[in-house]
């Protein structure tokens, strides 16, 4: 699929905090459930957890880090920093985007963040291509990064499982060959109220403290989320594969939000993608929202990526929203 001045990836980090906890925790901490529940429902094992002097700017420098040393690129040609974050180091202002780029010593460059919840960063890795295409900027610093720990209650069984800390990033421009091939993305307002923040006080917070201040906490109908969830991607990416012309036969790889194991193997029934073909982390990270789909790109390409290959990216999450992106290796 031959296409004219081709923007695509051109290199990939990730960074995750330090202190991993196993399911294990959950039970020593005095909640009702098991080892067993968490992994047969979720997928789940094991998930990272930030320290306490660490903030959602710090992981996307590192990521960001990552991505430039592992790149072929230099940090000069960056024309801008985007951020997908539901966990912002700062509520309205400034973006945390404007703090990596001061934590990577860069200057001028436009910075901004990008509010999708769990569809964050593919939504930004859109607003990068539409960005380079239009002409305005010709390399892009494109950033999924959480603190998640630090927006559940701790002795909420039903929530505080499922999340995890990280970042991931991809430094958008030119390729030679491949790159993004179509996009398909949307949202359901109407469904806004299935999963969202709701300020509220006495919660636990992960270090055990109880904290009587108002703070905003994950509330979600977890059953609600699961069919919206199958449902948006399914529809999505049947879209993308009819507009783009390709056969689910086509996709090499899919790279779908990892929120639940459960929801990856009824996406792969659904749109006759052998499971196989679907790379995870969800067992050692857990749901680390926008920072989900970077992370399994930068674990997964050096061993698995081959120039050419058709790979299939696709979130959804809070609001409701999705996005799907075709993407040739290059
Ligand atoms: N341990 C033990 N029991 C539990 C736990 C737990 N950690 N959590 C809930 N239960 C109980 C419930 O209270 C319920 O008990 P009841 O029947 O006595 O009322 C029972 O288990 C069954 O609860 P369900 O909600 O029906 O369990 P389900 O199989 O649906 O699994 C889960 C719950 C894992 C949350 C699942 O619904 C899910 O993954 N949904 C998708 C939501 C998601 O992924 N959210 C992440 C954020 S959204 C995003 O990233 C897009």
């Amino acid at each position: 699929m031959p296409i004219n001045n081709p923007i695509g990836i051109l290199s990939v980090g990730h960074y995750l905090p330090d202190t991993i906890i196993d399911n294990h925790h959950f039970v020593d901490r005095g909640m009702d459930t098991s080892s067993e529940w968490i992994e047969t429902r979720s997928g789940i094992k094991t998930r990272h957890i930030v320290s306490e002097n660490q903030s959602t700017s710090d992981l996307a420098a590192l990521a960001g880090t990552s991505a430039i040393n592992h790149g072929a690129v230099d940090a000069s040609v960056l024309d801008f920093i985007i951020v997908a974050t539901a966990t912002p180091d700062h509520q309205g202002f400034p973006s945390t985007a404007c703090l990596v780029q001061e934590k990577l010593g860069l200057t001028n460059i436009e910075c901004f963040d990008v509010t999708a919840a769990c569809s964050g960063f593919a939504y930004a890795l859109s607003i990068a291509y539409a960005k380079i295409t239009a002409g305005i900027g010709s390399h892009g610093l494109v950033i999924g990064a959480e603190t998640l720990s630090r927006l559940v209650d701790w002795s909420d069984r039903r929530s505080a499982i499922l999340f995890g800390d990280g970042a991931g990033a991809a430094i958008v421009g030119p390729v030679e060959t491949g790159g993004f091939l179509g996009f398909d993305q949307g949202a359901s307002g109407h469904a806004a109220g299935i999963l969202s923040c709701i300020h509220q006080s006495n919660t636990e917070r992960f270090n055990g403290t109880h904290q009587t201040d108002h703070i905003p906490i994950i509330h979600m109908d977890g059953q609600a989320v699961f069919k919206q969830g199958v449902q948006v991607v399914v529809e999505s990416l049947n879209q993308l594969f009819s507009k783009q012309s390709i056969h689910a036969s086509d996709v090499d790889y899919v790279i779908c939000h990892q929120a639940n194991i459960r929801i990856l193997e009824s996406v792969s029934k659904k749109i006759g993608v052998p499971f196989e073909k679907f790379l995870t982390n969800i067992d050692r990270v857990g749901n680390t929202s926008a920072a989900s789909i970077p992370l399994v790109l930068s674990q997964y390409h050096h061993d698995q990526f081959s120039k050419g290959d058709i790979i299939c990216l696709v979130g959804f999450g809070a609001g409701f929203t999705w996005s799907s992106i075709l993407l040739e290796w290059s």
